[in-house]
């Protein structure tokens, strides 16, 4: 398991990208066939029937067709395993062998702290110290706990008294790394080391790869805080971490649903209802960080929060941030002052599953509510509802779900969807998860001259213009494929001109970007024969593209720089229009 306690240097990551082998991880998840000098099998990120998803071994890349995922071998173990780059560095290196450089402490200056050998000894101290509690034992059973759910979370106790743990880890656990992890504190009047959690059930939190990150510590003594936490760390911060997520990851992935709630006890009860596929934030509101983590697992998100009014207010908190990471969001009904886990052990198992599975469209739930029947009787209620409304619809990212939420939404305001639309619509949907895609029906191969452009440089077998004679970035309207150009023009540059391979641009741009996948579609959508055009083709169409817009815009410049009598400003202008002119004039007789 990563310890992410090394340091991340580039010859480490550059070592690491050099021997993972990109068929190999995915073979670990989905079958895969040899389909000329691809290998297709079915997609290991989403669910389906028949396979979209496709590696190409030799430029070290995969794509699916379906969800639009892409990117190389490092990027693919993160998404399988949910773990972040410096994870997925040390595991891969660990995996095929890269010598790992020492950890930080050895390398002079001071020690760092070493958390997690001190975690997993405290996370086993507890667990001991459960089975030697038969209290804890009958709490558990008082609030209906499966045995066997206790064990699979790791649930343990921490006894009462100030000084159990410390003298069973001490002195094989350094007192700095218990300290570290926030096991133990120092009493600022004796300054005697003590243990944090006492007579208090601990729910060990992991990150979605495993790593043992932190406790949770429920009292079991009435203390006036319910709950304690262990310290944040560099690895733990709660607004990153969803707990649960690395027990439920795989029934997210598999039914690309996940239930969220808000406590340990509710995620435990949930899973013994039968929903796995469960996660809870804790005790703080659902961060982006934390909907943008669950999007990589799940598309559809069903808030399962108190049925409180705190519970309804976290509800309407959460419900844009989920939208906006493009997850469809659903919400369960637990009933008032319920939550999962209390409705489990009143009502039964059944009747949770049941108000998970029958979850309702969540955006269509607060549609109801922010426009009451009688509001397309008052032009000013309308109005504000009309605002409400569309500020909601905003963070819808697919349009067309986007349109028909409109759509419903218009008919409940009585107002026409048009007006609606003007205010909610004018975005494109460009962030679109799938919308790049043409799913099942194979890849069409319609592509816009900048893709071309890009396939053609990142693929092709022309010989490359020189450095020099690249047009510059601008030509790229696209902002994805104008990244994709820059680090392509600049890994060219800095290479001395030797054509960079597709990894390595894969591996210059942000691994979480649209870039990447935008690439590897590039890439692996084959070849484009029936509109190829040369590579000089293509740049010079773009090029001539931007010197016309420029053009048109500057001759708007020039009319303002005459009106407003700005001598300087015009003789430059009318210079660079002289050189554009003069450019687009040499693009065409060539
Ligand atoms: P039970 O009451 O034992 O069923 O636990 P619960 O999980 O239902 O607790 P509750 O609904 O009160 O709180 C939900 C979550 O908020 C908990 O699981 C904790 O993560 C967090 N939380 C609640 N109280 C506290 C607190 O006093 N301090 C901190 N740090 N977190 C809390
Ligand atoms: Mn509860």
């Amino acid at each position: 398991m990563a310890l992410s306690n090394i340091q991340l240097t580039p010859q480490l990551v550059q070592a690491v990208r050099d021997v993972v082998d990109i068929v190999d991880i995915a073979a670990e998840h989905t079958q895969l066939r040899k389909s000329g000098r691809r290998q297709m099998g079915r997609c290991p990120l989403h669910r389906e029937k028949t396979p979209s998803f496709s590696v190409d071994p030799v430029q070290g890349l995969f794509y699916c067709f379906g969800c639009g995922r892409g990117g190389d071998a490092i990027k693919l173990h993160m998404l399988l395993s949910g773990d972040d780059f410096p994870a997925a560095i040390e595991t891969l290196a660990r995996r095929y062998g890269v010598p790992l450089p020492p950890p930080r402490q050895q390398r002079g200056g001071p020690r760092e702290p070493d958390l997690e050998p001190a975690l997993e000894a405290a996370a086993q101290f507890f667990v001991d110290a459960l089975n030697r509690s038969p209290e804890t034992q009958s709490y558990l059973e008082r609030r209906q706990m499966p045995q066997e759910l206790v064990e699979r979370f790791g649930v343990g106790y921490a006894p009462d008294g100030w000084t159990n743990l410390l003298e069973a880890l001490h002195p094989r656990i350094p007192l700095a790394d218990l300290k570290a992890a926030g096991l133990v504190g120092i009493s600022q009047k004796s300054g005697k080391y003590y243990d944090r959690f006492r007579q208090r059930l601990m729910f060990p939190i992991r990150a979605a790869s495993g790593r043992l990150l932190g406790f949770g510590g429920r009292t079991l003594a009435d203390d006036k805080a319910k709950y304690i936490n262990s310290h944040e760390t560099a690895a733990f911060r709660k607004g990153y971490v969803l707990y649960g997520l690395d027990m439920a990851k795989r029934a997210i992935r598999e039914s690309s649903t996940a239930l969220i709630v808000e406590g340990y006890f509710d995620v435990l009860g949930a899973v013994a209802s039968g929903v796995d596929a469960t996660v809870a934030t804790m005790g703080t509101a659902l961060t982006e960080d934390q909907a943008r983590l669950l999007s990589r697992f799940a598309s559809d998100v069903v808030v399962g929060y108190d049925g409180d009014e705190a519970g309804e207010n976290a509800f309407r908190r959460v419900l844009p941030l989920l939208l906006s990471q493009g997850l469809t969001v659903r919400r369960a009904r637990f009933g008032e002052n319920e939550d999962p886990d209390s409705l489990r052990t009143s009502a039964g198992p059944d009747v949770v599953l049941r108000a998970v599975t029958e979850a309702e469209d969540a955006v269509l739930m607060e549609l109801e509510r922010l426009i009451p029947p009688a509001v397309h009787q008052d032009p000013r209620l309308q109005a504000r509802a009309g605002k409400q409304v569309s500020e909601l619809l905003q963070s819808v990212r697919d349009s067309i779900l986007r349109y028909s939420y409109s759509q419903k939404a218009s008919e409940r305001l009585g107002v026409p969807v048009e007006i609606l639309w003007r205010r909610v619509g004018g975005k494109p949907d460009l962030e679109a998860k799938s919308q790049a895609t043409e799913g099942r029906t194979g890849p069409k191969l319609v592509r816009s001259l900048e893709e071309q452009a890009l396939q053609l440089l990142l693929a092709g077998d022309e010989e490359l213009p020189r450095v020099e004679e690249l047009p510059s970035p601008d030509v790229f309207l696209i902002p994805a494929c104008r990244n994709i150009y820059r680090a392509f023009c600049d890994l060219y540059r800095d290479g001395g001109g030797s054509r960079p391979a597709a990894k390595e641009v894969v591996a210059s741009v942000p691994l979480d970007s649209a870039e990447v996948d935008q690439m590897a579609r590039l890439l692996l959508e084959g070849s484009i024969a029936d509109e190829a055009k040369g590579l000089g083709v293509a740049l010079g169409q773009l090029s001539r593209r931007w010197l016309q817009q420029r053009l048109r815009a500057l001759s708007g410049e020039i009319s303002e720089a005459q009106r407003a009598g700005d001598d300087d400003r015009l003789r430059v202008l009318l210079e660079e229009k002289t050189a554009l002119s003069r450019a687009l004039h040499r693009g065409r007789e060539e």
